[in-house]
């Protein structure tokens, strides 16, 4: 877990907002743009990329991870979200639990334009992950 002052948030959340550029949101015009740093010092960022079936739009966060993979894995150990405003915004649920795969309980979350970051524990108690299948599947 990282503590608060051990993340570049100035930097993050500049990176989140350049990436907002990037963003496909001709449906809702709601551009947001996540900017995420590895517990091994990369940023990873990410944009919604919407589609004319509403349903299968790409969040900011799926695309983040997205990015992860594509730079080889690793965990993250923050995450900004911000929107067009260029304001963090809080994670949807979905990506809350697609961002509690790849950092767990401690990740630090922007969570919005006037709280401070917060654990992802907060914003989403008593997940489901990687582990329940283990202790789950029944042989
Ligand atoms: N959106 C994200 O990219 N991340 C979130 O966590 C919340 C919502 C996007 C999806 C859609 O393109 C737009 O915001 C409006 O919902």
């Amino acid at each position: 877990m990282s503590s608060l002052n051990e993340i570049p948030w100035d930097e993050l959340r500049e990176r989140a907002v350049r990436a907002t550029s990037n963003s496909y949101s001709p449906y809702s015009h709601v551009k947001v743009g996540a900017a995420g740093y590895t517990t091994d010092g990369r940023v990873v960022e990410g944009a919604n990329v919407e589609n004319a079936s509403y349903g299968l739009t790409l969040c900011a966060e799926c695309s983040l991870v997205s990015d992860l993979a594509r730079q080889g894995g690793g965990r993250l150990a923050a995450v900004s979200i911000v929107a067009g405003d260029t304001k963090p915004i809080a994670p949807c649920g979905r990506c809350r639990q697609l961002l509690f795969e790849h950092g767990g309980n401690g990740l630090l979350i922007d969570a919005g334009p006037d709280t401070a970051p917060r654990h992802l524990h907060e914003l989403l108690p008593e997940a489901f992950g990687p582990d329940d299948l283990g202790l789950r599947a029944s042989q």
